[in-house]
């Protein structure tokens, strides 16, 4: 009871002070050592997947959904091969308690960004779509991972009002305008506490002005590599 008291005031605190949920991250376990090689052996398995995510954004993704998030309906708007779905689903996996990472995507890869486009020149149109579904199995993530093909906007319009998000990870399109849609269309589904993370930022302009013009009950918790994380406080 103490415990629970304890951890509910520090939680406050934190909100309040406006604090680095990563700095915080490996004191959250009973078990740090066994923590860490859990990280390792799934580091391990994510390397064998081309994308995006660093293995620290990666490992941090991983301990928001198992230690902060505050229910584990997952959204991930951006997926590409599943690099960083992956890190979210063993999240989920690891807390042992029924939730899901639903992974929206066209599969299709962004339009206009000539980095997607050269990897998808030889690629013929649902390649990329199998590679991601493949990796999910090779990691037994089937139960959790749920694939939403389509564009992130249309998808958002079928999302049951009734389903509030714990974490929302945005790393579709970067460019401004696509950001602040992908914002304004899912944010309203985050639960209170819920965790928004945003890719990309500082290394892309479009996510990173959004940043600074998010609604004030928006409070930053921490910083993973090129990634920025807020809470919801209302
Ligand atoms: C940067 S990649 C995601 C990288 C991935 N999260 C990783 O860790 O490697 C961006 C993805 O967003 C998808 N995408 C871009 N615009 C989209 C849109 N409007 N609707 C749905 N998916 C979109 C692309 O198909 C691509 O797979």
């Amino acid at each position: 009871m103490l415990q629970i008291c304890g951890s509910k005031v520090l939680f406050l605190y934190n909100l309040i002070m406006g604090f680095n949920i990563r700095e915080r991250l490996f004191m959250n376990s009973n078990e740090p050592n066994e923590l860490q090689v859990r990280l390792q052996y799934i580091q391990k398995k994510v390397q064998a997947i081309q994308g995006w995510t660093e293995d620290q954004a990666g490992a941090t993704l991983y301990q928001l959904v198992r230690f902060y998030s505050p229910n584990l309906n997952i959204v991930e708007l951006g997926s590409w091969k599943g690099r960083s779905t992956i890190w979210l689903g063993y999240g989920i996996k690891d807390k042992k308690e029924p939730g899901k990472v639903y992974a929206v995507d066209t599969w299709q890869g962004t339009p206009g960004e000539g980095a997607h486009s050269d990897l998808l020149k030889q690629y013929n149109q649902n390649q990329l779509f199998e590679e991601f579904q493949q990796n999910v199995k090779d990691n037994s993530l089937e139960n959790i991972i749920v694939p939403l093909v389509g564009d992130t906007v249309d998808i958002s319009k079928s999302w049951p009002r009734s389903k509030s998000i714990g974490l929302l990870h945005i790393d579709a399109s970067h460019q401004y305008e696509d950001v602040k849609r992908d914002f304004e269309f899912w944010s309203p589904f985050l639960a209170p506490n819920g965790i928004i993370v945003f890719d990309d930022v500082p290394s892309w302009p479009g996510p990173t002005r959004l940043v600074t013009e998010l609604p004030k009950w928006y409070k930053q918790a921490g910083v993973a590599p090129n990634k920025l994380y807020f809470i919801k406080t209302t």
